[in-house]
């Protein structure tokens, strides 16, 4: 399994691709194309059929920690496209029947063998309606989370605004995790993040920050693995 930041282009193109400003598109959406054109992870994503590039940082995240494992149960929030959500289904080996992801984005998107997906927005009561009746009372081993609102450009607003979701996030875990479960959720750098490890370590045995290779350098983006939910 590729995990690794790829060398090459497996299309055989350039990754130096410049792209040329057009009237029809902003000068952003021009960097953002450029961006995608020359980013490995995006043409590796491509080759093996993953639907974000996104699902190598999760593999990464794994390959360190080690949180996923055969036959579990996993809530995915905040999944679509879904490349997590086909990350956790085959470690776990949901397509044989030996565990579940249920999957939660208010954005629609297509379905993953052995995957659960709603759409709904996972602040609403709705939501937690629904995933606590899809889990039942057996609860879950992992609950992920790389849940993003769409960035407003004011760095304190979007920072505030994820940090809402992992709190969210954090609170749900601790509701239907079963002893000795695992919590892995995205969060922005800025401020507030340390205190949120800090609580997360009171009900975890243990928990870190971590920045995955696949994670843009400069992007404020890392993530929180906690292990062993103390129940
Ligand atoms: C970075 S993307 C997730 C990518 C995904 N992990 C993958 O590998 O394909 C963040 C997602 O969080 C979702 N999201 C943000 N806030 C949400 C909410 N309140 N409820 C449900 N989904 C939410 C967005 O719609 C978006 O699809």
């Amino acid at each position: 399994m590729v995990t690794k930041k790829p060398n090459n282009n497996p299309s055989g193109r350039s990754l130096h691709e410049k792209v040329k400003t057009s009237y029809k598109r902003t000068l952003s959406s021009t960097l953002w194309l450029e961006r995608q054109l020359n980013d490995p992870y995006v043409a590796e994503a491509r080759k093996l059929g993953y639907r974000s590039r996104a699902a190598f940082k999760l593999l990464q995240l794994q390959e360190k920690y080690h949180f996923l494992k055969e036959g579990m149960v996993v809530v995915d929030l905040g999944a679509a496209p879904g490349g997590w959500s086909q990350v956790a289904a085959k470690i776990i080996h949901a397509e044989k029947g030996k565990g579940t992801v249920i999957a939660m984005d208010y954005l629609e998107f297509p379905a993953i063998a052995g995957v659960r997906i709603f759409q709904q927005d996972f602040l609403s009561e709705e939501a937690l309606t629904t995933l606590n009746s899809e889990i039942g009372e057996h609860g879950v081993d992992c609950v992920l989370s790389d849940m993003a609102a769409p960035t407003t450009g004011h760095t304190p607003t979007d920072h505030i605004r994820i940090v809402n979701l992992c709190e969210n996030a954090f609170q749900f875990a601790c509701s239907v995790l079963r002893p000795n479960g695992s919590f892995v959720c995205k969060v922005l750098q800025g401020g507030t993040e340390t205190n949120l490890l800090k609580t997360v370590k009171q009900r975890f045995a243990k928990a870190y920050h971590a920045k995955p290779a696949a994670s843009r350098k400069d992007s404020a983006e890392i993530y929180l693995v906690a292990m062993g939910f103390k129940g």
